[in-house]
């Protein structure tokens, strides 16, 4: 069956609705679920470790970072299926970590799986689902259509579809994840968790609040698709636009119904994060932790470094980082987008003498101040000065933002005319 005949099959409305999420009625996981989930899985997920980090000191507060997978639902949700369904196989539309979770336990237990993943998925993903054996289909502008389609393959080829944030079983094995925590971080204060469509806060919290209800639940999102927030604005899920961003596994327009009603009364606060706090996050995350950690993983420690949680402070935390899908090429990006919001990468444009000597005097400055020269071009047409002036443009890398002062200083002190920037301004395109 080609992808138009999926497309073009009238299949009523009403067979289209995933029957487990339903918005009329949706319903609340219980503890007793996420403790049968976890003796389910309790062979077939990793024992991830949530240890002290040193990056603590920096932050004032204890920092216990949970480097976990994300894996912990789909394991689950594939072992509840009825034996004739786990012969069938099933389906899902995800860009990311749930694609991937289902394609790699779906091989290890021998259940046929189909993922649908829009055109805007990370191309690591995309391969690494057809490397763990899944039928991986590529369309759909947003995660929306993607599911549009996975329904319909699902109706007519009898694959189960599986919600990667809102199947209770899901919210049930994600649960588990917050069962660790605790018995890895004694004395816990609070737990920071990336929301996108809130299957994960919503086990993880239920689990947490059931054992200890003195543990702060605090979630966070991209402000760039800030749907768990507008949700508890307005009392239950609502669409909301979602803008690309570097957490892109959080890019979930409408949050989960179960998702919502297991944990709107767990949350205490909700915040939403900048871009470049993402990308900073996924720097020191490299640098200081020696952890490569995806967007959507790292906006936990964005929070923290974005000063949007002072109460925390002197407190024991723990922060949920569940994937390091990130592609190369993004990650590039984004070590640079990081190091410039820090002022380590600094761009500047300086009018130096056009005479011998003019050029080499302002490098001599630059290595003067162990500063290192990264791109630099010099342009004489556009000058409208001067004719013995030259233009020369750098960008350069510095040890941190008191050391590109340094040299800013030092330049405008030798040079009449330093334009100094544009620096990263940390603006988000729609600003
Ligand atoms: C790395 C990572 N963290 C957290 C989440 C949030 O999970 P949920 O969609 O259940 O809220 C996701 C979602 O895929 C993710 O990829």
């Amino acid at each position: 069956m080609s992808d138009a005949d999926v497309d073009k099959a009238q299949i009523p409305e009403e067979e289209m609705k995933d029957k487990f999420c339903d918005p009329e009625n949706p319903v609340s996981i219980s503890f007793r679920d996420i403790s049968a989930a976890a003796y389910k899985i309790r062979d077939g997920v990793q024992y991830t470790p949530c240890s002290l980090s040193q990056m603590s000191q920096t932050y004032d507060m204890q920092i216990y970072f949970k480097k976990d997978f994300k894996e912990r639902g789909a394991r689950f949700t594939l072992l509840q299926l009825s034996p004739e369904q786990k012969k069938k196989g099933v389906i899902a539309a995800s860009a990311g970590n749930h694609a991937l979770a289902l394609s790699y336990h779906g091989m290890t237990l021998g259940i046929p799986i189909t993922v649908v993943m829009p055109i805007v998925a990370p191309l690591m993903k995309v391969s690494a689902c057809r490397q763990y054996g899944a039928n991986v289909i590529v369309t759909g502008a947003d995660i929306g259509e993607s599911k549009k389609h996975a329904m319909g393959i699902s109706k007519i080829k009898g694959f189960l579809y599986i919600n990667g944030y809102d199947h209770p079983d899901i919210l049930a094995g994600q649960g588990t994840m917050g069962l660790e925590i605790l018995s890895q971080v004694p004395e816990l204060d609070a737990c920071i968790i990336p929301v996108g469509g809130g299957g994960l806060i919503a086990g993880a919290a239920l689990a947490i609040k059931s054992l200890n209800p003195n543990v702060q639940i605090i979630g966070v999102e991209s402000e760039r698709c800030a749907s768990f927030s507008a949700a508890l604005k307005a009392g239950h899920p609502v669409y909301t636009k979602s803008l690309s961003t570097l957490a892109d596994g959080l890019a979930v327009p409408t949050i989960g119904v179960n998702a919502f009603c297991t944990a709107k009364s767990l949350i205490d606060k909700m915040v939403t994060v900048k871009e470049e706090y993402i990308a900073l996050a996924i720097l020191r995350l490299i640098e200081q932790e020696k952890a490569v950690v995806e967007g959507a993983g790292a906006t936990g420690l964005a929070a923290v470094i974005q000063g949007l949680l002072p109460e925390l402070k002197g407190k024991k935390v723990a922060i949920a980082l569940c994937g390091g899908n990130i592609d190369t090429t993004a990650l590039g990006r984004v070590l640079e987008r990081g190091l410039a919001a820090e002022g380590r990468l600094v761009r500047f444009v300086v009018t130096v003498s056009d005479r011998p000597g003019g050029i080499a005097e302002l490098t001599k400055i630059i290595a003067g101040l162990g500063v290192s020269i990264k791109d630099i071009l010099h342009e004489r047409a556009w000058l409208k000065s001067d004719v013995f002036s030259v233009q020369v443009k750098c960008v350069v890398e510095t040890r941190d933002m008191e050391h590109s002062k340094e040299l800013e200083r030092k330049l405008r002190e030798v040079y009449s005319q330093v334009v100094w920037g544009p620096q990263y301004t940390g603006t988000v395109d729609s600003e």
